[in-house]
């Protein structure tokens, strides 16, 4: 069905999905000139940051006290045993050039400027980056004087705050997108000698020398594929924060999925019920070619089938492409339907995840292969979602890859709620669910929606993603579960 919608205001832009295929467009025709310049400058940075580890090594000792001299040099106690310690590698090794979002001269800021020279669309603020998790919890750990540790040594568990290096990584993969002397000319011009994913490795390869892995507590919102073998075999001890569990080397009992940053101005304080007049909703990206992933597949297949129903609202557009909607009207359409499907893509996570559950509406999994489950593990998704399995995969599953993803990509929200023969059936499965069920889900929603949302303070009495990380891996953190896992 088509709505019109007011123009609303446009708060940010988002890279969905749909860019990768730009992306990958954008690689294969960069590719020759760009991997010659990526060996030489490879192998320039290896020999830079084999000194610069050296170095580091050599002459970095372990600062324990660093974190607790706040406000001008009064030093706060941090707690005697027990609690967190927050390792900051700004902080811990000396050498490392900073890194830190506020500061628009240090590395990840430098890094993210050079990328809108070509980006322009990835210019949203830091505090809505569907990345941004890990930084909201540094922060929210930082200002939680009771929860924090002296030292590594007194500590139960270290978290690595790495995200601002993580992110500058992530993004200088996007250079590969520049003309070779385009590129050497920008990074001249702004300062930029350092490789960004050869500072996160070293980083990783030298954590070992300060915490023991098994205390050391990692955050990758997105895949770091640096390894998980190699220097870092250390990280299959460590507990992982993951936005996918792809994204973690840990094993799988000590990896929790969280959810994507789905923070905008337009996530309301309460969600209201009222006036959901569509029944369900999809709007995000929705490739069918054949080499896409399965994910991908399926959403174009969904988007297709569901097109001329009245019920539903389906928007299967790329970034950029006419009649897409802005990131302010798709969360409106949030807000005014009842099930909201969630479907994976090239990845198995998605910050949809997230932002349905802000906007109070129901996620509806559909699957296989299915998108993850943020706080899977500790969240009953029986009490507030679909999980919706179809037999017939194959409009959207056809090559060995699709059936992998398919086989790999398994529900984190619980078994099916719903087995359909096809996709036919998934309209009929989801007026089939009674009104009654549907409030008693809205209010179960209601309780845990908290815990989607990023905070960079904590709030055990209302807890919030942030409570609830904390809660995992410092068992002392009392936090009020009652509403949560009721
Ligand atoms: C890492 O090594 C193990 C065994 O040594 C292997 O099974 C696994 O596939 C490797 N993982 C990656 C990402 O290369
Ligand atoms: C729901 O719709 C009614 C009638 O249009 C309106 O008065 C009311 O304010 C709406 N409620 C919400 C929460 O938007
Ligand atoms: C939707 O409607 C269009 C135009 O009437 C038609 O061509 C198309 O086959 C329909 N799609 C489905 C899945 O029924
Ligand atoms: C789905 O497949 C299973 C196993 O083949 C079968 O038992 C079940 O009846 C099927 N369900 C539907 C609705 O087609």
């Amino acid at each position: 069905m088509r709505r019109s919608l007011q123009a609303s205001r446009l708060t940010c832009v988002h890279c969905s999905d749909c860019c990768t295929g730009l992306k990958q467009r954008a690689r294969t025709a960069a590719k020759p000139r760009a991997q010659r310049l990526r060996h030489a400058l490879t192998a320039a940075l290896a020999l830079l940051s084999a000194l610069s580890c050296y170095y580091a090594f050599s002459t970095c000792k372990p600062k324990p006290e660093a974190q607790l001299m706040l406000d001008g040099g009064a030093a706060l106690e941090g707690r005697a045993q027990g609690g967190i310690y927050v390792w900051d590698p700004a902080v811990e090794m000396p050498g490392l050039p900073p890194c830190d979002h506020e500061d628009p001269t240090s590395l990840a800021p430098i890094v993210k400027h050079l990328v809108l020279r070509r980006f322009p669309k990835l210019a949203e603020c830091h505090e809505e980056y569907q990345y941004a998790s890990a930084w909201y919890l540094e922060r929210a750990l930082l200002r939680a004087h009771a929860q924090l540790a002296r030292s590594v040594d007194s500590a139960d568990a270290v978290l690595i705050a790495s995200s601002c290096y993580y992110e500058a990584a992530f993004w200088s993969r996007l250079f590969t997108m520049f003309p070779p002397e385009e590129l050497e000319r920008l990074k001249l011009e702004m300062g930029l000698a350092a490789d960004p994913e050869r500072l996160m490795s070293g980083i990783l390869d030298l954590v070992p020398a300060y915490v023991p892995p098994e205390k050391a507590v990692l955050f990758f919102p997105a895949p770091y594929n640096a390894g998980c073998n190699g220097t870092h075999k250390w990280m299959a001890r460590a507990r992982t924060f993951a936005g996918e569990k792809q994204a973690s080397c840990g094993p799988a009992e000590r990896t929790t999925v969280v959810p994507f940053n789905g923070n905008s101005p337009d996530v309301p304080a309460e969600v209201s019920f009222d006036n959901r007049t569509i029944l369900a909703t999809y709007i995000g990206g929705g490739d069918g070619a054949e080499h896409r992933s399965a994910g991908q597949r399926l959403r174009h297949y969904v988007t297709q089938q569901l097109a001329n129903d009245s019920d539903a609202f389906m928007q299967g557009t790329c970034q950029g492409c006419p009649g897409q909607l802005s990131h302010a009207q798709a969360m409106h359409i949030y807000q005014t339907s009842t099930f909201c499907l969630v479907l994976a893509g090239d990845a198995p996570s998605s910050r949809r995840a997230t932002e349905v559950v802000l906007h109070g509406c129901l996620p509806v999994y559909v699957g296989p292969p299915y998108n993850s489950a943020p706080f899977g593990s500790v969240l009953d998704y029986s009490k507030f979602s679909l999980v919706v399995h179809v037999n017939d995969t194959s409009g959207w599953v056809s090559t060995p890859t699709h059936q992998r993803q398919a086989d790999r990509w398994t529900s984190e929200a619980g078994p099916p709620t719903h087995t359909i023969a096809d996709m036919s059936q998934l309209l009929p499965a989801l007026r089939s669910v009674s009104p009654e069920r549907v409030r008693e889900m809205q209010a179960a929603l209601q309780r845990v929606r908290r815990a989607f949302l990023w905070k960079s303070v904590l709030s055990p009495e209302q807890p919030a993603a942030a409570d609830v990380a904390l809660r995992l891996i410092l068992p002392s953190y009392q936090l009020d579960t009652s509403q949560l896992l009721a």
